[in-house]
């Protein structure tokens, strides 16, 4: 995997939880429980779990993760996170990337996430891959309580970005 990026990209494994829980809990203010990861690794008919490694890969070192559906013609980004140590160098980018060549190749033609508002960085990484900001889902999160902005990779930017070589 992630042969057109930087970033050393794999299936994440059980294996990888504990990495995958400390990034999780430095970087929401709701974290995912490792229940809700290990579903997510079962659910294989429509969930994807990539994990991002530094060094020797078969050392495992998660520096961060992206977890995403593919349903018909739909990628759908559930979480992403970089280890707050590795962030500004290109991981996430290297992870959305990665994510939406794999789901591609699953049929997927469009691409759809919810961000919290005020999550500045997040939005910028996703705008400048192409996604763009339809909606706002009112009251969305919790802890604390905030709108959700919709993100949409639309079919032609979509398939311009898993087509670019970089
Ligand atoms: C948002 C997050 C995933 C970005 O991870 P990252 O690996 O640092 O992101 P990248 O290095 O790939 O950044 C790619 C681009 O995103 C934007 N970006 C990322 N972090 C940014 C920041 N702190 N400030 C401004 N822009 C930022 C920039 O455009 C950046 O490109 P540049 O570095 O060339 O300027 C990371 O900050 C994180 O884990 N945050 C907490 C969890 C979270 O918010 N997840 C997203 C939920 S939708």
């Amino acid at each position: 995997m992630g042969k057109k990026s930087e970033v050393a990209v794999d299936f994440m494994k059980k294996e990888d939880l504990d990495r995958v829980l400390a990034i999780e809990q430095a970087s929401f203010s709701m974290p995912w429980s490792r229940n809700l990861f290990l579903a997510e690794l079962r659910n294989r008919a429509v969930s994807t779990s990539l994990v991002s490694l530094a060094g020797d890969p078969a050392e495992r070192v998660v520096t961060g993760y992206i977890v995403f559906w593919t349903v018909e013609d739909e990628m759908h980004i559930l979480n992403l996170a970089t280890a707050p140590a590795f962030r500004r160098q290109a991981v996430a980018k290297g992870l959305v990337h990665a994510g939406l060549r794999h789901a591609y190749g699953r049929g997927a033609r469009r691409a759809f996430l919810e961000v919290r508002a005020s999550n500045a960085e997040a939005q910028k990484l996703y705008l400048d891959l192409g996604f763009t900001g339809s909606f706002v889902r009112r009251g969305y999160y919790d802890e604390p309580a905030e709108d959700a902005v919709v993100m949409a990779l639309a079919p032609g930017a979509y398939k311009a970005l898993v087509e670019q070589k970089d």
